[in-house]
């Protein structure tokens, strides 16, 4: 499927979707947010895609939601429309694992949709910030929200009240990042790291996205539950038996997702 915002490649098992809007640093507008959702679907739906890449320029990973688009717009239309709900959260939907490769600018709604990732590897180029408060606005594709539950109330406030930019040193110390790695690197390493997870069974890493993701939801006692449930529910499958078989007579296990 052609998209106009977006470019999507599709490598063995890997698929790298790479926003397209180099004039306006990647920002996100109505179409590309579309588009994205679209794409993620159907990769989501691919039985031969086993892990994802979002990636932007090395200038920019997405310098926040489109500005010029958004400015005209009241209340009402923002309302009506239900702005940055529904497709603009499509990556929290996607069941396989989504790893952002993040190079220059990630603000506002950049550094949202990265977070909406499940994990960032930066280039030591990136830049993150929640600067909507330059513009009158307080975030709203998910910075309070993820920012503070990723890096702490006082980086959180201070990222959002000041509209300063985090450098990816900063953003790793912080643990907003899981890995920073040379610009020119980027795509290599994030590539060799979708290619670690793409070996494993892909039940059991649809299993370790919902467990995680469910830290967010709920109280550490329930949590700890959905975990150890979710643990014992793994020796119901073909590929605890393989895993485990693999490790005893020390060979490399073949998944199967079942
Ligand atoms: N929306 C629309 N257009 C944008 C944009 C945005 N968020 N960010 C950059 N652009 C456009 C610029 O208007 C410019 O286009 P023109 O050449 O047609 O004027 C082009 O991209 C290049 O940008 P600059 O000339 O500004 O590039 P720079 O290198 O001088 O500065 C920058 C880079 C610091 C990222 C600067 O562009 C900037 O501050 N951008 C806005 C960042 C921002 O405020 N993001 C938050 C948006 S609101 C939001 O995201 C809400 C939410 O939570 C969902």
């Amino acid at each position: 499927m052609a998209y106009e915002t977006i470019v999507v490649d599709v490598e063995n098992h890997i698929a790298t979707i790479k926003l397209n809007r180099p004039d306006a640093l990647n920002a996100l507008n109505v179409q590309l947010l579309g588009e994205l959702a679209k794409a993620l679907g159907e990769l989501d739906r691919n039985e031969k895609i086993r892990c994802i890449i979002l990636t932007g320029s090395a200038k920019a990973f997405a310098a926040g939601a489109d500005i010029k688009e958004m400015s005209e717009k009241s209340f009402v239309d923002m309302f009506l429309l239900d702005f940055f709900g529904g497709e603009a959260e499509a990556i929290t939907r996607t069941r396989k694992p989504v790893i952002a490769a993040v190079s220059g600018y990630a603000l506002g709604g950049g550094c949202e949709l990265a977070m909406m990732c499940d994990f960032i590897i930066a280039a030591d180029t990136a830049k993150f910030g929640q600067p909507e408060i330059n513009l009158g606005i307080v975030a709203g594709m998910g910075g309070t929200q993820r920012l503070t539950r990723l890096v702490g109330k006082s980086k959180s406030m201070d990222m959002h009240l000041t509209g300063r930019f985090m450098d990816a040193e900063e953003a790793e110390r912080a643990g907003l990042v899981s890995r920073v790695v040379p610009a020119k690197k980027l795509m290599e390493e994030a590539r060799t790291a979708a290619e670690k997870v793409a070996e494993k069974s892909m039940l059991t890493a649809k299993a370790v996205k919902e467990a995680v993701n469910r830290s967010y939801e709920t109280t550490l006692s329930e949590g700890l539950l959905y975990e150890r449930r979710m643990f014992h529910a793994m020796f119901a499958t073909e590929d605890q038996n393989e895993g485990m078989s693999a490790f005893a007579d020390k060979r490399s296990p073949q998944f199967r997702d079942r």
